[in-house]
């Protein structure tokens, strides 16, 4: 991996599908699109998928997938695997919503990895307990979203395996498990990178972040349908405020959303659309 000062970003020279008509025409900030970012030792690559983006963040000696939405996404981040030259080692769950994760468990099948889970979804999981859902007048920012993304209909590959994860009945069986993902601790086959427990749209949020490039593999803490925003769709609005007070002053200067386009700038966090603290 070459070290680069500035921020580099670069296609794949991978063929990929187009991205939903209803994507192209309609979403503010338009599609995610397949490519690689790096900077000061860290790179990721960004492979928009189905229902999510999984992003592939490259360790030294294999990589590190952040989220896999769908079965049908394991095809497309085969290839960009391949094309990086190195096996996949981790698989991590950003949080445990359906179209992050009814591809991980299989993914990690699939390449011999392990599914590497923060502190609380660990818990979560071990002890069979469903997560906490999002407030409910919240969800209506779900919608129109959705639509932008192309109103993507499930796979048949993601039924019915996938339809044990990450819904409010799920009880997330993952049979892959590996090491643990500790708050403000090493990621696991990753160098420089750290844990961090960013509560508020889920309560077992996480983050990874490299401090030396200032790169944020985000999950749904932000979002990207709209240029940039604190994700609406929240669980718990005070531990949502305390995550955005812990991660704004962190010199951000790329965020890898879950949904969107990759955001690139320097003090990216506190350039993002508002987190709306008054629906509380
Ligand atoms: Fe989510």
């Amino acid at each position: 991996m070459k070290t680069t000062d500035k921020i580099r970003r670069s296609g794949l020279p991978i063929p990929f599908p187009d991205a939903p008509f209803l994507t192209r025409v309609f979403s503010p900030a338009g599609p995610a699109t397949p490519c690689v970012t790096e900077s000061r030792g860290a790179r990721v690559i960004s492979i928009p998928g189905r229902y999510s983006v999984t992003q592939i963040v490259e360790g030294p000696r294999a990589l590190v997938l952040a989220d896999v939405g769908s079965v049908s996404d394991i095809p497309l981040v085969e290839r960009a695997a391949e094309w990086v030259g190195k096996p996949v080692g981790l698989v991590v769950p950003t949080h445990l919503h359906f179209d992050h994760i009814m591809g991980v468990d299989e993914a990690a099948r699939r390449f011999g990895a392990a599914v590497a889970l923060g502190e609380l979804a660990n818990t979560l999981v071990d002890e069979e307990r469903k997560p906490r859902p999002p407030i409910f007048k919240t969800l209506k920012h779900f919608f129109v979203p959705w639509f932008w993304q192309g109103l993507p209909l499930f796979s048949r590959e993601d039924i019915p395996g996938g339809l044990a994860f990450g819904f409010p009945w799920s009880r997330n069986p993952f049979t892959m498990r590996g090491p643990l993902l500790q708050t403000g601790k090493p990621v696991p086959m990753l160098e420089g990178w750290v844990t961090l427990h960013t509560p508020g749209h889920t309560d077992e949020s996480i983050c990874i972040y490299h401090p030396r490039s200032g790169f944020l593999v985000a999950g749904d803490t932000v979002r990207n349908y709209q240029g940039g925003e604190w994700n609406p769709i929240i669980t718990d609005h005070a531990m949502y405020r305390d995550t955005i007070f812990r991660l704004l002053p962190l010199p951000v200067r790329a965020v890898f959303p879950g949904h969107g386009p990759v955001l690139t700038g320097e003090r990216l966090l506190g350039r993002l659309r508002p987190f709306d603290s008054g629906a509380a």
